[in-house]
């Protein structure tokens, strides 16, 4: 059979599928390139299609909140006004062990990114891979550590190929994705290293090659958007050096093309296992961000914008709380933190309004004394102005172009007509909110939690069983390689009357490189002590035969900050550990035969895991309680509604959590912060994270997050490792929600207060319109106010699950206080 084919036929069939193809290819192309976003920059901006930009971003890390809370966390972001999130990347989580990857659930970085593109927001990729961050190992995989002859954060073949592996991979799903801005994605800017300007003195000129290298290997990768390096004052060109800090006003990037950004400006700061809650008021953080922008910054982020919560064991430090809340404008759980996050959003909008401006003007300045000035931002005929007070207790009043302004110390404002203030740092007219914690008001859920428990099955490591053996202290990072937080380290010493050491009475003395320890001779537990590097110190009775001794180290968290911080160890590595007899008598065991364990049993056999092949038998006789090593078990209810949820780890040790399997991470209630001072707290003067603090004598973390995807409609389960000793019958299922608000606003604005959740309020507890006296949980009447304000602000609000109210005579009554400006302050239970 012969096909005879006619060339017109198929010229004509071929023409509409040309087109057809044609037009497609054009749609391809015009996907990738119509919406392309170019991004440059010059000395005095970030410009992105063209557009000169006043940015403002947020740190949001992906692992540290769940899949299911982002589009959330990044809508609030966006309400409150920011441009960009910013992300590091985790190369920990992502490469577990070499080249096994992980992408899945709260890791899938490309499901975040697309998140916040699809709100319309940028990102900001911080790629590091070193990041600090309070993270474990500043989020290096501890595999890394334990390849031969590597040498980490310098010019080290065997690093830089693992680090531009992970580089390369992570640009290329970006690139695959189309997420770079150039291919029309949000990514507007990548990071490299992170501050390795801080610490690269201490690398010598190997530190300067690697840092020049970690450039070129970066823009040899082509991401078509500028590459930062943040903290490093000789970023070779183009990379553009960044500040990180509390203030960077007085930045200038070290080179005249660069625009003045700032990666982190802190907005409260980390917490640790015995120390108070650090905070960060709301007007230094404005007034912060006012003057960076005052003195000509172009880009913004907070670090944090929201912390989260420290899930497993991620936490650096060592020592680093679960809880990574950070006194972020959004709390650990995704709730608005108020009033930081409305003042913030304020400010955002003030600035925005001055975009043009502070982007293309010129710039003059007054100088009015005592810390005081004027920034005069001048463009086509439009200025914009700000004033500001760098005094710490001064209040000043200006004459500025003919009018008179009332600048509090310590503040800016802001006059987008160089005529009306919109802004001021110090005046905070946003709602304060108290949160308080609801118990769980599930259906039929018993107001106590019925417990079952379990004990660690010690006895094989009381009796010196390990799984191999060494004739040293090793490193506990080296030997674990960070699978667990637990290494028993176990030996044994005949005494008898030709012993170095003799008497009854003896020391048993072990030098750690922390993070706890538990010491235990003979089956006994003789001392436990915590600390980052200590001498622990107990007396001992040794029989006069073979003694066992079992010293269970414990890590808290790897380090992540400092020059060769890698390097640190943890556990007895090298110890001396020597027992010290009468007349200081010494014996050292450190080069005994040592057998090590790692981990717990409960562990490896996934006692916490609802997919264990292992059957376990829980008790559910008389509770064990204030016992170590006991794991417990109980059941409940998901609380109503969407509110967070949290578990109240009150009465209870140091161990860890699991709900449904999910570990809520480590958590240490009985750690609590020093009872002395905690001080009041005003936000005058330069911030840092010793000033204003929270907590004092009590647990550094009492409250641990179960997000919501944790939960499940029917049974959940809580299981709880227990270290040292805990009573679980305290422990509750709690939600967070708005308890009280508060605002305290000026005559002329509105007074806005909402709860949340849909609840309504239910009570104004203070409404005085006059001269209203104190803060939030403390108003007091001042010396004139109006009668009917009560009244007014009751109807306005009682009922209602948010009200506004106009702050003016005709809505409030007249006062009677005379030619002052006058204040409404509410106080409102929800
Ligand atoms: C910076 C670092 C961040 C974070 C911060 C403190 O030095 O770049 O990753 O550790 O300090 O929270």
């Amino acid at each position: 059979m012969s096909i005879i084919v006619n060339q017109d036929k198929v010229m004509k069939m071929v023409a509409p599928l040309k087109a057809l193809f044609l037009s497609l290819l054009f749609s391809f192309i015009c996907i990738s390139l119509c919406s392309a976003t170019d991004v440059s920059y010059d000395g005095r901006a970030i410009i992105i299609n063209g557009e000169r930009r006043v940015l403002l971003s947020g740190s949001i890390h992906y692992p540290r909140s769940t899949a299911e809370m982002w589009p959330d966390l990044v809508q609030k972001a966006k309400e409150g006004g920011l441009d960009a999130i910013e992300t590091y990347v985790f190369w920990d989580i992502h490469e577990p062990r070499r080249r096994e990857y992980n992408f899945e659930e709260n890791h899938d970085l490309i499901r975040f990114i697309k998140t916040v593109q699809q709100a319309g927001l940028y990102v900001i990729l911080r790629i590091g891979p070193y990041v600090c961050a309070e993270w474990n190992y500043g989020g290096f995989p501890v595999w890394l550590h334990q390849i031969p002859g590597i040498q980490i954060r310098t010019d080290n073949q065997i690093y830089k190929d693992e680090m531009q592996n992970f580089t390369t991979l992570i640009v290329n799903m970006v690139r695959q994705e189309k997420l770079l801005a150039p291919q029309g994605g949000p990514i507007i800017l990548t990071q490299i290293e992170n501050e390795y300007g801080n610490v690269q003195w201490a690398y010598g000129e190997a530190g300067k090659r690697y840092m020049q290298w970690c450039a070129n290997m970066a823009v040899a990768l082509d991401v078509g958007v500028p590459w930062i390096m943040c903290q490093q004052n000789d970023a070779p060109q183009p990379l553009i050096n960044t500040c990180n800090g509390f203030y960077c006003d007085s930045f200038k990037p070290n080179n005249p093309n660069s625009p003045k950004m700032w990666t982190e400006n802190w907005t409260g700061w980390f917490n640790k296992w015995g120390q108070k809650n650090p905070h960060r008021p709301a007007e230094d953080v404005a007034y912060a961000v006012a003057r960076f922008f005052q003195e000509g910054g172009t880009l913004q982020n907070y670090y944090m914008y929201h912390g989260g919560t420290n899930f497993g064991r991620t936490s650096g430090g060592p020592y680093v709380t679960t809880s990574y809340d950070y006194d972020a404008p959004l709390d650990e759980y995704g709730n608005l933190r108020q009033p930081k996050w409305g003042h913030l959003k304020q400010l955002h909008a003030a600035l925005k309004s001055m975009e043009k401006v502070l982007t293309h003007g010129d710039v003059t300045t007054t100088d009015f004394g005592s810390g005081t000035k004027a920034t005069i931002y001048t463009a086509d005929g439009t200025s914009g102005c700000f004033l500001s007070n760098t005094n710490n207790w001064n209040d000043a009043n200006v004459t500025f172009q003919g009018n008179e302004y009332f600048v509090p110390a310590w503040s800016v404002s802001i006059l987008p007509d160089c005529k009306q203030e919109v802004y001021n740092t110090a005046k905070v007219s946003t709602q304060t909110s108290i949160m308080a914690m609801i118990p769980n008001k599930a259906e039929d859920e018993p107001a106590q939690l019925n417990w079952a428990w379990r004990g660690e099955k010690i006895k094989d490591t009381l009796n010196g069983k390990g799984s191999y053996a060494a004739q040293q202290l090793l490193d506990q990072i080296k030997v674990t390689g960070d699978s667990s937080d637990y290494l028993w380290y176990m030996t044994n010493v005949k005494i008898n009357k030709n012993s170095a050491v003799w008497g009854k009475q003896m020391t048993l003395r072990v030098n750690t490189t922390g993070h706890a320890l538990r010491a235990f001779v003979n089956g006994k537990h003789v001392a436990s002590q915590h600390g980052y590097s200590f001498l622990l110190e107990v007396p001992v009775t040794l029989k006069r035969q073979t003694n066992q001794i079992t010293l269970l180290s414990a890590t808290v968290g790897l380090g992540n900050y400092g020059a060769f911080f890698d390097l640190q160890t943890a556990g007895i590595v090298g110890g001396p550990v020597q027992l010290i007899g009468e007349g200081n008598t010494t014996m050292d065991l450190s080069s005994n035969k040592w057998s090590y364990k790692i981990g717990l049993n409960g562990e490896q056999q996934q006692l916490y895991s609802e997919n264990s092949r292992h059957v376990f038998k829980w008790s559910t006789d008389e509770l064990r309680i204030n016992r170590m090593m006991t794991w417990y078990k109980t059941t409940f209810k998901a609380p109503l509604g969407e509110e967070a949820v949290v578990v109240d780890l009150q009465g209870m040790g140091k161990g860890q959590a699991w709900v449904n399997g999910q570990s809520l991470g480590r958590y240490w209630t009985n750690f609590t912060a020093p009872d002395d001072w905690c001080g009041k707290c005003d936000y005058r003067g330069q911030y840092d994270e010793r000033k204003c603090l929270t907590g004092c004598g009590q647990p550094s973390q009492r409250w641990y997050h179960v997000p919501r995807s944790f939960l499940r409609s029917g049974i959940n389960t809580l299981i709880l490792f227990e270290e040292v000793g805990g009573n679980p019958t305290q422990v509750t299922f709690q939600t967070v929600t708005v308890g009280t608000a508060c605002a305290n606003v000026y005559e002329g604005s509105a007074l806005e207060l909402s709860c949340q959740g849909g609840r309504t309020i239910s009570q104004i507890q203070f409404a005085s319109y006059g001269n209203p006296q104190g803060t939030c949980g403390s108003f007091q009447k001042g010396t004139c106010e109006a009668n009917t304000a009560f009244s007014a602000v009751q109807k306005a609000c009682v009922g209602k699950t948010s009200c506004s109210i106009n702050v003016s005579e005709d809505v409030l009554g007249s006062s009677g206080c005379g030619n002052i400006t006058k204040r409404l302050a509410v106080q409102a239970t929800c």
